[in-house]
């Protein structure tokens, strides 16, 4: 049976049916796709491949997972090589150097999509989200096979249906959504850490970013879903969850019973099993007291924070509508470290806003010493189309952007090192993630605080929990010893 080619309809917002029966829909739909790829199985003597690509953040991360769970359940395996019979592109169009990175990929995509012409091709995520890139997909990279956005995630087995039954490109994108489909099949990439979402979208439209406008509007899940999640991730294995959102602090807003972010978090805390509660991304403007005394008084919720400034300039934070000054996000970190002294603070800053000027950066500059970050990420202003932001004039040239940035990077490394070698000679716990990527007689293990360290030891402590005394520091990790 072939599909006829689908409307490219990019600003529908509602679903037809409720969220409950539209998952019963797609569990049917993964059952049709599958006859489809057992069908592919027997004719090609060999089970098909799918390769999903992640770009971007958390929130696509654990997407690409529910795009894995789908996949494996109809059938397909697994795999990182992208010579695979169907490649997915989880996009992100946060900053311009993510899409430039998806369109030169897609170019040997191509290539490999002429060796092998069953070859099936998706893009998804944020990207997509914008009309212009649909454009220029349709027009310049007609070898796609399907593009989804991220509103609709949860129709994928539909789709893939659609794609492995039609020759034509399938276009799904909607502008926004209100509604949040339950129960997606998973397939995670460790199995004793996951990412929870609480929360989708974002509200705070600071005006250099595009997520409000790829994400839609904020929408907290119920807590009793997320809770439901937590318990089964932990009755299957899992002992480390991270609550994933943009803004995590603002959870709650607009849900009944008056839930908010450290509620629910007091409830993630009783589910025996999770030992580590970790969160992801925290807005210094909705940061509460409330949050800090429950981190401090808490076994389970880990020992870091992460929580970009953007910019130490409080003109310049006025003008990204950070909703903060300078000194008002200083005095937060007073609090946070008065209560947890061994907290470990990691940042965002943008170095290039327009307006910006070398003596806002040399602000910048002093309050990355002043905090003393473990890490902080650094990103050169890149003008998103749509934002506000892309329309303000720029008073630095390229050079003088980069050579603030340059300045700044050294600074940073500089302090990291520093905060960094505080934990010298430290007995800590340690999660293990895995082997050492680059020797096999090392395992590596996360702290509570993030950080990495290495030791020796073998595979089989993947998922434990172990002492490891802290060695040699090498900047951003350590070399350790396991007790
Ligand atoms: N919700 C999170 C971060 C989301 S995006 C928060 O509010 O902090 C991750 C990081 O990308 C941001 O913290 C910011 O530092 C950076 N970023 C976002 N838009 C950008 C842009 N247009 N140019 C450069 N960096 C950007
Ligand atoms: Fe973007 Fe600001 Fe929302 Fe973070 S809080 S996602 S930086 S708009
Ligand atoms: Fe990128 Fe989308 Fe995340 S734009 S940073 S993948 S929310």
């Amino acid at each position: 049976m072939k599909w006829k080619d689908v409307d490219y309809t990019p600003y529908t917002s509602t679903i037809a049916l409720a969220p409950e029966e539209e998952s019963l829909r797609q569990e049917d739909f993964i059952q049709k796709a599958a006859a489809v790829v057992r069908e592919m199985s027997e004719k090609a003597g060999r089970v098909p491949t799918a390769c999903v690509v992640t770009f971007g953040c958390q929130m696509n991360a654990r997407d690409s997972e529910k795009l894995c769970g789908i996949l494996s359940r109809a059938g397909y395996m697994l795999t990182e090589d992208e010579e695979a019979d169907l490649v997915i592109y989880n996009t992100c169009t946060v900053r311009d150097n993510a899409n430039q990175r998806v369109y030169g990929r897609l170019g040997h995509l191509n290539a490999m999509k002429k060796q092998n012409p069953s070859k099936k091709i998706a893009l998804c995520g944020c990207m997509v989200q914008e009309v212009q890139v649909i454009d220029k997909i349709k027009k310049s990279y007609s070898f796609v096979d399907l593009i989804f956005g991220t509103h609709n995630i949860y129709k994928f087995p539909e789709l893939l249906y659609m794609m492995l039954t039609s020759d034509k490109m399938i276009i799904d994108v909607w502008k926004d959504t209100s509604s949040i489909v339950e129960d997606l099949p998973v397939e995670r990439k460790y199995p004793f850490k996951s990412g929870v979402n609480i929360m989708f979208g974002c509200d705070k439209f600071c005006t250099y970013c595009i997520v409000p406008y790829v994400r839609g509007r904020e929408r907290s899940r119920d807590p009793k879903e997320i809770l439901r999640e937590c318990e089964k991730l932990a009755a299957d294995g899992v002992s480390e969850v991270m609550l994933l959102g943009q803004n995590v602090d603002s959870y709650g807003k607009g849900l009944e019973g008056g839930v908010n972010f450290p509620g629910l978090l007091r409830e993630v805390e009783k589910i025996d099993g999770i030992r580590r509660i970790r969160f992801m991304t925290s807005h210094p403007r909705d940061l509460s007291d409330e949050l800090i005394e429950l981190m401090a008084g808490s076994e389970k919720i880990c020992r870091h924070l992460h929580l970009p400034v953007q910019s130490g300039s409080s003109r310049i934070l006025k003008a990204m509508n950070r909703g903060y000054t300078r000194e008002s996000y200083l005095e937060l970190i007073g609090r946070l470290k008065a209560a947890m002294p061994d907290l470990a603070i990691t940042t965002d800053i943008i170095v290039g806003f327009p307006g910006e000027t070398m003596e806002d950066i040399d602000e910048t500059i002093s309050l990355v010493k002043e905090v003393g970050y473990d890490n902080a990420f650094t990103f050169i202003y890149s003008p998103r189309t749509g934002t506000p932001a892309a329309d303000m004039p720029r008073s630095m040239s390229d050079e003088e952007i980069k050579e603030g940035f340059d300045k700044l990077l050294k600074v940073v490394q500089d302090t990291a090192k520093l905060s960094v070698a505080k934990y010298a000679g430290r007995v800590e716990e340690a999660l293990v993630e895995g082997l050492n990527d680059h020797d096999p007689e090392m395992v590596t293990g996360r702290l509570s605080n993030n950080l990495l360290v290495h030791f020796k030891g073998g595979a089989d402590l993947a998922g434990s929990y172990v002492k490891v005394k802290l060695l040699e520091n090498k900047g951003f990790y350590y070399i350790g010893e396991m007790l």
